[in-house]
C-alpha cells in the first residue's frame, strides 16, 4: 500500500519534471561540424573577444598529440592558452578543483574541454566553481543557479560518446566516499560543440565500441521514459539507427570517416534526447560502479543496458518495438512484444560481436545492498522511467548481473 503510494508520488513529480525540463532545454550550442573543423576552432574563439583558454584534456590525448593542429593554429593566430592535462577517466572532485585553481592563477577568461566526458564534464564543473567563488562541488547541489554571464565554453567531443558537449550537465566522482553524482546548471551548455570525427580517428575498438554504446544508451533510456516530445523523441531515434548501423562495423574497421561522422552526430542527438527526456536506472547502476569499481561508463552501460530493459517488460514494449523497426531489425507485421524482445537480444548480440561481456564480474555479493539503495537514490524520483522500481527489484538486476 505505501509503496503504491509513493509509486503514485513520483508520477506526480515526472509531470512537473516534463514542464520544468521543457522550459530549461530551449537552447542548444552552436556546432562546428566535419572532418578537419577542430583547425578553424581559432575563428570561433577569435569572436568571443577572449584572452586566454585554458584547454582541459588528458594525458593519454597529450601523448597520442590530438591537440596538436589546434594548437598550431592557436600560434599562428595569437591565441593564448594554458593546458590542464591531468583528468582521468571518471573524474574526481580534486581534479575539477585543479582545473578551477590553474583557471584562476593564470587569469583565464574561456574553457576549452578537449576529450571524452571525462575532461569535457571537468572543465564543465570547473567552470561551475568559478562562478561560484567559495563554494565547493559538494555545494553545489544537483541543480543550481549561476548568476551572470558565464565565460565562453568550448566541448571538443574526441569520443563518440556521451554527448556532454550537447548538455548542462556534469558527472563527478567524490574519491572519499566513491560516489558518482551529477550536478547541473542551465548555464554550463557549452557555448559552441565541436563535432571533428577526425579526432575519433585514433579511437581504439574497445572505446570506439562501448562509448558508442553509451550513446545507444542514451538514446535508448530517453525514448522509452514516459517524459519528452517529438523532438527528443525524433533525435533518439535517428540515434538509434545510427549505432546498428555502423558500430560493430566500426570496431571491426575504425578507420572510416564517413561512420565516425555519423557516430559523432549521434552522440550529440542523443546527449541533446537525454537533457530533454531523462536517463533510467541503466545509467543509475553505471554511476554506481564507476564510482566504486572505477568500471568505464561507456562499457558498465553496454552490459547493465539489455537487463534494465528486460526488466522493464511490458511497460517498455511499446516503445521498444518502434526502436527496433527504426534500427532495421523488424517490420509492422510483428506483435509488439516479439520487436521489443528482438532489440533487447540485438543489444546483446551487438556487445558479443565487440567481444563486450555480458555481466560484471567486479561487483561484490557483500556490496550489492549498497550499490542497490545507491542507485535508487539517483533514479527515484529524478528518471521518469517506464516502471518504477523497489529496493528488491534493485538488488535483484544487480544480482542477475553479477552472476549471468
Ligand atoms: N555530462 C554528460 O552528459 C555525460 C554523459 C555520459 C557520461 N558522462 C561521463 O563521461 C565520462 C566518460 O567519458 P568517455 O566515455 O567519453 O571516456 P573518457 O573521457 O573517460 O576517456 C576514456 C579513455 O579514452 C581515451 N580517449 C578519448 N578520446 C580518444 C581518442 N580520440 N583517441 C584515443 N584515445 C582517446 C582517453 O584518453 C581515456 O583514456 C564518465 O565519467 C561519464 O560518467 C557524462
Ligand atoms: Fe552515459
Amino acid at each position: 500500500m505505501i509503496w503504491t503510494i509513493k509509486k503514485g508520488f513520483y508520477r506526480i513529480m515526472h509531470k512537473f519534471e516534463n514542464i520544468f525540463v521543457k522550459r530549461m532545454t530551449k537552447k542548444e550550442p552552436k556546432l562546428l561540424i566535419g572532418p578537419g573543423i577542430i583547425k578553424e576552432l581559432h575563428t570561433a574563439i577569435k569572436s568571443e573577444g577572449v584572452s586566454k583558454s585554458l584547454v582541459v584534456t588528458d594525458k593519454g590525448l597529450t601523448k597520442i598529440k590530438i591537440h596538436d593542429e589546434m594548437f598550431q593554429t592557436f600560434k599562428k593566430n595569437e591565441i593564448e592558452y594554458v593546458v590542464f592535462d591531468d583528468v582521468l577517466p571518471n573524474p574526481t572532485i580534486n581534479m575539477v578543483e585543479t582545473a578551477k585553481k590553474v583557471y584562476l592563477e593564470n587569469n583565464c577568461d574561456c574553457i576549452i574541454g578537449f576529450g571524452g566526458g571525462s575532461p569535457i564534464d571537468c572543465a564543465k564543473i570547473a567552470l561551475a566553481l568559478v562562478m561560484k567563488p567559495g563554494k565547493k562541488v559538494r555545494d553545489l547541489g544537483r541543480f543550481f543557479r549561476i548568476k551572470g554571464d558565464v565565460p565562453p565554453f568550448f566541448a571538443v567531443p574526441t569520443t563518440a560518446g556521451t554527448g556532454a558537449e550537447a548538455n548542462f550537465a556534469g558527472v563527478i566522482t567524490d574519491p572519499d566516499t566513491h560516489e558518482k553524482f551529477a550536478v547541473a546548471s542551465t548555464k554550463l551548455l557549452p557555448k559552441y560543440a565541436v563535432l571533428d570525427p577526425e579526432l575519433t580517428l585514433a579511437l581504439p575498438p574497445h572505446i570506439t565500441s562501448t562509448t558508442g554504446m553509451d550513446t545507444l544508451t542514451h538514446a535508448v533510456e530517453s525514448y522509452i521514459n514516459i517524459i519528452g516530445d517529438e523532438s527528443s523523441d525524433e533525435k533518439a531515434t535517428r540515434a538509434v539507427k545510427t549505432v546498428f548501423n555502423n558500430l560493430v562495423s566500426l570496431y571491426e574497421n575504425g578507420n572510416q570517416i564517413e561512420a565516425r561522422e555519423e557516430m559523432a552526430q549521434a552522440a550529440y542527438q542523443a546527449g541533446s534526447a537525454m537533457v530533454r527526456a531523462m536517463l533510467g536506472y541503466c545509467h543509475a547502476i553505471a554511476h554506481k560502479l564507476g564510482g566504486i569499481y572505477n568500471i568505464p561508463h561507456g562499457l558498465a552501460n553496454a552490459i547493465i543496458l539489455p537487463y534494465v530493459l528486460d526488466y522493464y517488460g511490458e511497460n517498455a514494449h511499446k516503445k521498444l518495438s518502434e526502436l527496433a523497426i527504426a534500427a532495421g531489425i523488424g517490420g509492422d507485421t510483428e506483435s509488439i512484444s516479439t520487436l521489443a524482445e528482438r532489440f533487447i537480444q540485438a543489444i546483446r548480440d551487438m556487445n558479443k560481436k565487440m567481444d563486450i561481456p555480458s555481466s560484471i564480474k567486479e561487483i561484490k555479493s557483500e556490496d550489492i545492498d549498497i550499490i542497490a539503495q545507491a542507485a535508487l537514490k539517483e533514479g527515484n524520483p529524478t528518471y521518469p522511467v517506464p516502471k518504477i522500481m523497489n529496493l528488491e527489484d534493485m538488488r535483484e538486476v544487480i544480482t542477475k548481473l553479477k552472476s549471468n
